[in-house]
């Protein structure tokens, strides 16, 4: 019988690595047991969804995730609240700290989301910022879970820009075991502190590399993934990538390096003909519908489990 994961009660997520390698593994069953109709928690608290960037799947699984705990949820859109007239933060805070029950924000600064965490006492949830994307990566590691029927020992290769998803996918994968190697043009790595945490997390059971040569990154992985080459906020950028990128597209070239039973995803949105063909996306191995489905399992899982949900 679940009861939810205990140490998660109240917590914030602000970063993957906030998590122990326990509680994404126990965070990952509870999804699994969700989604097959197994477990049904129970939670009719109040979620706010402060989003600064757009969003379709993160602010709609969110959304559905509370709905199906019997909870309720309130769009915080910055253009309609005071937030986006310049409102203090701090102020913010701790209002919505005395309304809300949990709280997830999409913006550009992490130090944005600490602020809010450090003035709210409810649990804030990382919903994307320009370090961090946490909560996508869990539905990563349930659909590599999935496909493969384990997580320890896989290789899963991250091509792109190395920013927000490849930061959280390195620290998610070095804490289940998960070899992980990301390959980006040299201006584009991802930061080397992050890259170290993760060396740390993962110790001596998995390994965590960074190269720049996407075809030595490919060799034998079970998982290609990516993500667009210009991010929210980068827009204006993204043509002069397109030919920095152009070596790292998942095509069928680079998919047939990869092991034979190799999977692709994607978070969303794709760009098609620039980070992954459409015969890739569209193709037999890639995994991105089941991946952002997830999205919603994962993360009703992770509700119910800051919220102390009960449990039928
Ligand atoms: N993958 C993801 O976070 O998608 P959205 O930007 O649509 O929420
Ligand atoms: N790196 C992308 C992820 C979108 C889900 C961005 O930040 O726009």
């Amino acid at each position: 019988m679940f009861t939810g994961i205990e140490t998660l009660k109240g917590r914030d997520l602000l970063s993957l690595a906030d998590f122990n390698a326990s509680e994404v593994l126990s965070l990952l069953d509870l999804a699994a047991h969700i989604k097959a109709g197994q477990v049904k928690p129970h939670c009719p608290k109040v979620l706010g969804l402060l989003f600064t960037k757009a969003s379709t799947r993160t602010r709609v699984s969110f959304s559905v995730g509370m709905y199906r705990l019997g909870g309720q949820v309130i769009d915080l859109r910055p253009d309609a609240t005071q937030v986006g007239r310049g409102e203090p933060l701090e102020d913010t805070a701790r209002v919505l700290d005395r309304y809300l029950d949990v709280l997830a924000i999409r913006t550009y600064e992490q130090q944005d989301l600490v602020t809010f965490a450090q003035y709210a006492d409810i649990p804030v949830i990382n919903a994307l910022t320009d370090l961090e994307h946490p909560c996508q990566i869990f539905a990563d590691l349930l659909t590599l879970q999935e496909a493969f029927g384990r997580l320890s020992g896989l290789t899963l290769t991250y091509l792109g820009d190395g920013n927000n998803v490849a930061h959280s996918l390195l620290l998610g994968c070095a804490l289940v075991g998960v070899n992980i190697r990301i390959a980006t043009p040299k201006d584009y790595q991802p930061l080397s502190d992050i890259v170290e945490k993760a060396k740390g997390l993962a110790g001596d059971r998995s390994s965590v590399s960074v190269t720049t040569d996407p075809v030595e990154a490919v060799a034998g992985a079970h998982a290609l993934y990516t993500d667009v080459w210009a991010s929210m906020g980068q827009e204006d950028l993204a043509s002069n990538r397109i030919p920095i990128f152009q070596p790292y597209q998942i095509n069928a070239s680079l998919l047939a390096q990869a092991d034979a039973d190799a999977i692709v995803l994607h978070c969303l949105p794709a760009h098609r003909g620039e980070e992954v063909t459409a015969e890739v996306l569209e193709g037999v191995r890639s995994r991105v519908w089941d991946q952002a489905e997830n999205r919603l399992h994962t993360q009703q899982a992770l509700l119910a489990s800051v919220l102390g949900a009960q449990f039928e």
